[in-house]
């Protein structure tokens, strides 16, 4: 079975992180600054603050900036659904922006058709590594006074006239997650221009207690992951989990216990400081490299698979290759699936949240829903794989016609 992604250990980052479990606290804390300080000069702001996740990071800007019970912000409407609890759980009401069906981001349009007297911020996402139009966005929410919070979580690397995403907005907050650009097995970064900002998130992080011990666990719970994913079992074990009903149910059971692993909103660690700071040196090769893979394979996609357009604004970083199929998505994935291709169950990719918070406008984010699949593709993928999968696409999406 071919997999759908790569998680990448890496021997030397390893080493160096697991030297860090032995050096004293002082130790960590000049790390974790140390990553910041390169963090904030690659994006090109002047603060960066590392915390526990992404959704950790959205959550400590939301309360830096203000937002109480019943303010309205705009979200967007095709995104990561897990984003919608710690909205919800501080009483402010989402509301989704509707997504472009070519690009699958959310527009100056969608955005402003949401903009009400109750708005207090508009979230974006630069969805799998696209930029969206980030300055007409900014210029619209400044015309109302509210800020505008950036989701890098995909797109370290993306910029619009060099200059980085993240830095347009008030904030932006990116993901260190395993499968992110700069994967320290956990952690997130918030980006501010916004001294005050910076400074209310910093009073709130420096209570945290640095913990290594999650992050590791997260490291060997993903290494064993990963094992399992490259065994020859692994063909026999996707079919067990992954068909039919059972798919709804893996997909429950790997996000709860995905939530359990991460642990508790702790300070962001040593460990986890010297492995993102050794991968921060390389994102850009890295981009570069899976770029290019991607490239190659969406030029040689069958017909029925429409990729995001990412020609439209700035240089898209590449999170992953999603295509849209112009057909029955279910049947695809276990024609696929029995070829030994590994296109997912569906929540691998965004979720409706439009449809989650029970809106029916959102006719792009319904499209994008019901039609994504995530091709394989990491930056290591041999051509004789590529060739596989293409031609395993060709013969599946033949035999279903
Ligand atoms: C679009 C988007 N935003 C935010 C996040 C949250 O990142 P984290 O998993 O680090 O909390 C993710 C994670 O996958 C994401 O895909």
């Amino acid at each position: 079975m071919i997999p759908r992604r790569r998680i990448v250990f890496e021997f030397d980052d390893l080493a160096d992180a697991v030297r860090a479990l032995l050096a004293p606290p002082e130790r960590a804390e000049a790390d974790v600054a140390a990553f910041e300080r390169a963090f904030a000069r690659r994006v090109g702001v002047p603060h960066a603050l590392a915390t526990a996740s992404g959704r950790d990071a959205l959550d400590l800007i939301l309360d830096g900036l203000g937002l109480r019970a019943g303010d309205e912000l705009i979200v967007p409407a095709y995104t990561l659904g897990e984003l919608l609890p710690l909205i919800a759980a501080r009483g402010i009401v989402a509301v989704p922006a509707d997504t472009d069906p070519a690009s699958l981001n959310v527009t100056p349009d969608s955005v402003a058709r949401r903009l009400g007297p109750r708005t207090r911020a508009v979230l974006v996402v630069h969805l799998l590594g696209a930029p969206c139009d980030i300055r007409a966005i900014c210029a619209l929410a400044d015309e109302h006074g509210v800020p505008v919070i950036e989701d890098c979580a995909h797109a370290l690397g993306a910029r619009i006239d060099g200059c980085s995403v993240g830095a347009f907005g008030r904030a932006a907050l990116f993901s260190l997650e395993a499968t992110k650009p700069v994967a320290a097995f956990g952690g997130g970064v918030c980006a501010t221009t916004d001294d005050a900002l910076a400074a209310a998130i910093r009073a709130r992080l420096s209570g945290r207690r640095r913990r290594e011990w999650p992050a590791v666990r997260k490291a060997l719970v993903k290494f064993a992951e990963e094992m399992v994913v490259r065994s020859p079992a692994y063909g026999f074990l996707a079919r067990l989990m992954f068909s039919g009903r059972r798919a709804g149910r893996f997909d429950r059971f790997y996000r709860r216990a995905h939530e359990r692993v991460r642990g508790v909103a702790g300070a962001f660690t040593g460990f986890q400081a010297r492995l993102a700071l050794r991968r921060l040196a390389r994102v850009d090769a890295r981009d570069r490299r899976l770029n290019r893979l991607r490239d190659e394979l969406v030029a040689r996609l069958p017909a029925r698979f429409v990729v995001q357009r990412r020609d439209g604004i700035g240089t898209p970083a590449c999170y992953n290759l999603v295509a849209l199929y112009d057909g029955d998505v279910v049947a695809l994935r276990a024609a696929a699936q029995r070829a030994g291709l590994d296109l997912g169950i569906g929540g691998e990719v965004m979720d409706d949240t439009a449809r989650m918070l029970g809106f029916d406008d959102c006719p792009g984010a319904a499209h994008a829903y019901s039609r994504a699949v995530q091709i394989p593709l990491h930056d290591r993928m041999s051509r004789r794989r590529r060739e596989r999968i293409l031609a395993t696409l060709d013969r599946v999406t033949g035999e279903l016609r």
